[in-house]
C-alpha cells in the first residue's frame, strides 16, 4: 500500500512537471513572445505610439499609404506575419477560465503590437448590445433596435458605444452583426437587426459611422451566411450566386461602401470553403469587385484552418491568436507557396487602418467617467421604448388608465429577473438592470404591483383574479437561445438555436389560465426573434414584443404600459402562424441549402397570411395614409423615384410612425419577390397632425443579379411603389412607374 502511494506521488510529480514543461514550451514557442503584454491592458491601453507620423490632422489617403509603406519597408517577414494575427496566447485563455472566471473581454483584446517599430495593437471590444468591456451600458439587443427602424437612434447608439470604448482603451468595436435572420430559430438572432437586407444596411450604417467618428474602427460581421448556431463551425451553407448577391450580401456591401474599417469572416463554410478561406467572398467580391480598402479578420479561435489558403483568399488577420498563420505562414512564403505580395497587401491594409484611426484628431476627450454617463442610461431606455412592438391591443386595453387602477399583477419567472440576452461574446455586464416588476413599482408605488413567478399557479391565479389588470412576462433567456457556450457536464448549456418557435409549455399554460381568470391580460414577450402565439393570442387583450430590452427595459416597459410613452416599434421580421410558413431550419446537417425566399418574400410568394407581417406594429394612436404620388411616372436606371404620401395622426395622442415603401415587380421577366422594402421614414405626428412624407428610391436598388452576365440588371419595365404602415398587402397604397432608357 505504501509503495503504491509512493508510486502515485512520484507519478503525480511527473505529471505536474510535464504540464509545467508543456506550458513553458507553449509560452517559449509562442510567436508573440517578444512582444511584452499580450492584452492591451498590459501594453498601455489604446495608446497609439507611431513615431514620426503627424497626428491631430486628417492625413490624406496618399499620406497614410506612404507611412504604411515606409513601416512595411522596415519589417522583416516575421514582423509582417506577426501583424497578421492577434496577440493572445494559450495563457490568456487559461487566465480567462481561471483567474478571470470567464468574464470575457473585460479589457481589449490586442492584435498586431510591434514594440520595435512602436506599432500599436488593434484593441478589440465586442458588442452588439453595447460595449462588452468592464461594466458598460447595456442597450436593448440589436434586434430590438432593428424594431425601432430609427436611423437617428442607431446613430446616437453608435455615438455612445464609440465613447464608452475609447474611455476604456479600445480601438475597434466588433459589434455590427448583420447576418440576415433567415429563420427565427437561429440562436444568435438577437444580435442582428432583422430579416431584410435593405433594413439591415440602413440601420447598421449610422451606428458604424457614429462609432468611427470617435476613431474606433467598426467591424461588419459575420461575412457571410452565418445564421445557424449549433453547427456554426462546421456547416456548409450552400447558396446560388443570385441568392448570395441579392439576399445575403447587399447589407455587407452597404457597410463596405460606408467604409466600415474591417470585416469579420464567419465560422461556417460557404459553398464548400470556410468563409475565412473563401477566395470568392473575400478577394473576388469584397476586395476586388466592391473595391473594399479595409481589412478582414477571422472569427475567433475557429475561423480559419488552412493558413495558406486563408492568406491567398484575402484573410488579413487571424484572431485572437496564431494558429494557422505565424510560423506556418512564414514557411509558406519562404517555400514560395504564398507570394510575399499577398503578405504585404494584408499588412498594408492593417497598417493603413491603424495609422488612419490613430492619427485623426479626436472630436472630444475620453475620460473614464464617460462610461455609464447618465445620458447613456437615458438612451438605453429610449431605445427600449422605441424597440417594443405592440402586436395586438384589443378594445384599447392598453395603456392602463393610471387613475382608476387598483393593482397590477405581474406574473412570470422572467418578470423580476435581469434578462439582457445571451451569455456569449455579446454579453454586456451592467451593474444594475431594471426589471419589469421594478419598473412598474417605481412608476406606481410598491403596493400597487403584485408579483408572482407562476411557480405556485394557484397564487398566481389568485393574484390575477384580484388585480385590475395582469401583465404576464413570458419568453426566453440565455439558456434557451444565444451564442452556444458549452458548460460543464450536468450544467445547463448556454445558448444554441431555439428549439421551439412557440413559448414553453409552462408559459403557454400560465397565459391561458391567467387569461381565463382576468380578461384584462397583457402578455409581454421576451426573446431574440419571432415567437409564435397561435395557441393563446385570441385569449389575451394585448401583446407586446419586448425582445431583450436592456438594462433600462423594465423602466421603458412601465412607461409604455402606463401610456407615458407611445409604442412605435415595427417588426423587423415576420411572425409566422407556425414553422410551416418558414424555410426549413436544419441545425444538425453539415450541408444546408439557403434558398432565395424567406420571411415576407416567402410568405408573399406562397400567398400565406402570417400572424404578424414584417413591418407590423400598433400604437396608442391611429394613422391614416392618403394621396400617394410619385414625382415622375418614368425614371432612368441611374435615377431616383420619390414617393410622397400624406400621413395623418387620426387619434388623440402624439406618436411616431414608420412609413414603409416597398417596390413590386409585376412586369419582370425573371422570378422576383412580389415586393421588396426599398425605403422607410420615421415621422413624429402630434394628435390630428398630417405630414406629407417623401421617400426616395434609388432605381439602381431595383436591379437583380444576372448570374450569366455577372452583372446587376435594372429591367426597363413597369414597377409598383407600395407605401403604408406594414408589408401587409391590405395596408399598402400603390402607384405604378416605369424605368426607361
Ligand atoms: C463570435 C464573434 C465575436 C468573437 C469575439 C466569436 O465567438 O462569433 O461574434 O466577435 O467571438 O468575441
Amino acid at each position: 500500500m505504501r509503495i503504491l502511494k509512493k508510486i502515485l506521488k512520484v507519478l503525480g510529480l511527473v505529471v505536474v512537471a510535464l504540464v509545467a514543461l508543456v506550458a513553458f514550451l507553449l509560452w517559449w514557442t509562442h510567436p508573440k513572445r517578444p512582444v511584452t503584454g499580450v492584452f492591451v491592458r498590459e501594453a498601455g491601453a489604446g495608446v497609439f505610439k507611431f513615431t514620426d507620423i503627424p497626428r491631430g490632422r486628417v492625413l490624406s489617403a496618399q499620406e497614410v499609404d506612404g507611412y504604411a509603406r515606409r513601416l512595411l519597408g522596415e519589417m522583416t517577414l516575421q514582423q509582417k506575419v506577426l501583424q497578421m494575427s492577434g496577440d493572445s496566447s494559450m495563457w490568456d485563455l487559461i487566465k480567462l477560465v481561471t483567474v478571470e472566471k470567464g468574464k470575457y473581454n473585460d479589457y481589449p483584446i490586442a492584435a498586431g503590437a510591434d514594440t520595435r517599430l512602436a506599432i500599436p495593437p488593434i484593441a478589440f471590444s465586442d458588442g452588439p448590445r453595447g460595449v462588452v468591456m468592464n461594466h458598460s451600458t447595456a442597450f436593448p439587443v440589436a434586434m430590438a433596435r432593428g424594431a425601432t427602424w430609427d436611423r437617428d437612434l442607431q446613430r446616437r447608439f453608435g455615438d455612445v458605444v464609440g465613447k464608452e470604448i475609447r474611455a476604456q482603451g479600445g480601438s475597434l468595436w466588433g459589434g455590427t452583426c448583420v447576418n440576415l435572420l433567415r429563420h427565427p430559430s437561429w440562436g444568435r438572432a438577437q444580435e442582428t437587426l432583422g430579416e431584410d437586407p435593405f433594413l439591415l444596411g440602413e440601420l447598421a450604417v449610422p451606428s458604424v459611422e457614429a462609432v468611427q467618428a470617435h476613431n474606433v474602427m467598426g467591424c461588419a460581421k459575420h461575412y457571410a451566411l452565418n445564421s445557424i448556431e449549433e453547427t456554426r463551425t462546421k456547416v456548409d451553407a450552400r447558396v446560388d450566386e443570385r441568392t448570395l448577391r441579392e439576399v445575403y450580401l447587399p447589407h455587407f456591401r452597404r457597410l463596405a461602401e460606408a467604409n466600415v474599417a474591417s470585416f469579420m469572416s464567419a465560422y461556417n463554410k460557404v459553398n464548400g470553403d470556410y468563409a475565412g478561406e473563401s477566395r470568392h467572398l473575400l478577394r473576388e467580391i469584397l476586395k476586388e469587385e466592391w473595391g473594399y480598402p479595409g481589412f478582414v479578420m477571422s472569427d475567433f479561435f475557429m475561423g480559419i484552418y488552412d493558413g495558406k489558403k486563408a492568406a491567398l483568399a484575402g484573410l488579413d488577420l487571424e484572431m485572437p491568436w496564431t494558429k494557422a498563420y505565424g510560423g506556418k505562414l512564414v514557411a509558406a512564403v519562404e517555400k514560395g507557396e504564398v507570394p510575399l505580395a499577398v503578405i504585404d497587401e494584408a499588412v498594408l491594409r492593417l497598417l493603413r487602418r491603424k495609422i488612419e484611426y490613430a492619427t485623426r484628431p479626436d472630436p472630444i476627450a475620453y475620460p473614464a467617467t464617460l462610461v455609464r454617463a447618465a445620458e447613456h442610461a437615458a438612451l438605453a431606455r429610449e431605445a427600449a421604448e422605441k424597440g417594443v412592438v405592440l402586436l395586438k391591443n384589443d378594445a384599447g386595453l392598453l395603456p392602463l388608465a393610471e387613475g382608476s387602477r387598483k393593482t397590477v399583477a405581474v406574473i412570470g419567472r422572467l418578470a423580476d429577473a435581469p434578462n439582457l440576452g445571451d451569455y456569449g461574446s455579446s454579453r454586456v455586464y451592467p451593474p444594475d438592470t431594471v426589471t419589469v416588476v421594478e419598473g412598474l413599482r417605481e412608476a406606481l408605488g410598491a403596493v400597487s404591483v403584485i408579483h408572482e413567478t407562476g411557480a405556485d399557479v394557484l397564487k398566481a391565479l389568485a393574484a390575477a383574479r384580484a388585480a385590475d389588470a395582469v401583465v404576464v412576462v413570458a419568453g426566453f433567456d440565455q439558456s434557451d437561445e444565444g451564442e452556444y457556450i458549452p458548460q460543464k457536464p450536468n450544467e445547463n448549456e448556454w445558448g444554441g438555436d431555439r428549439e421551439d418557435l412557440a413559448l414553453k409549455r409552462e408559459d403557454r399554460e400560465l397565459i391561458l389560465s391567467v387569461a381565463a381568470e382576468n380578461p384584462r391580460t397583457i402578455v409581454v414577450l421576451i426573446g431574440g426573434s419571432a415567437i409564435t402565439v397561435e395557441e393563446w393570442h385570441e385569449k389575451v387583450g394585448a401583446i407586446l414584443m419586448a425582445f431583450y430590452p436592456g438594462e433600462q427595459g423594465g423602466a421603458a416597459l412601465a412607461r409604455l404600459l402606463l401610456g407615458r410613452a407611445n409604442p412605435s416599434g415595427k417588426l423587423p421580421f415576420t411572425v409566422p402562424k407556425d414553422a410551416a410558413q418558414l424555410p426549413p431550419f436544419d441545425n444538425t446537417s453539415l450541408s444546408v441549402e439557403y434558398g432565395y425566399y424567406h420571411g415576407y418574400t416567402l410568405a408573399d410568394k406562397k400567398g400565406w397570411e402570417p400572424r404578424y407581417a414584417f413591418g407590423h406594429g400598433l400604437s396608442y394612436t391611429t394613422y391614416a395614409y392618403a394621396n400617394l404620388s410619385l414625382d415622375a411616372e418614368e425614371a432612368k436606371a441611374d435615377g431616383t423615384v420619390r414617393a410622397s404620401v400624406d400621413v395623418t395622426n387620426t387619434g388623440s395622442r402624439a406618436g411616431e410612425e414608420v412609413v414603409q415603401l416597398y417596390v413590386g415587380f409585376p412586369a419582370s421577366n425573371v422570378d422576383r419577390p412580389v415586393k421588396l422594402l426599398r425605403g422607410f421614414e420615421k415621422v413624429a405626428l402630434a394628435a390630428g397632425e398630417t405630414k406629407r412624407v417623401t421617400i426616395p428610391v434609388a432605381v439602381k436598388d431595383l436591379a437583380y443579379y444576372d448570374v450569366g452576365g455577372k452583372a446587376w440588371v435594372v429591367e426597363r419595365t413597369g414597377y409598383t411603389a407600395l407605401v403604408g404602415p406594414s408589408s401587409r398587402a391590405a395596408d399598402l397604397l400603390s402607384a405604378p412607374f416605369r424605368v426607361t432608357d
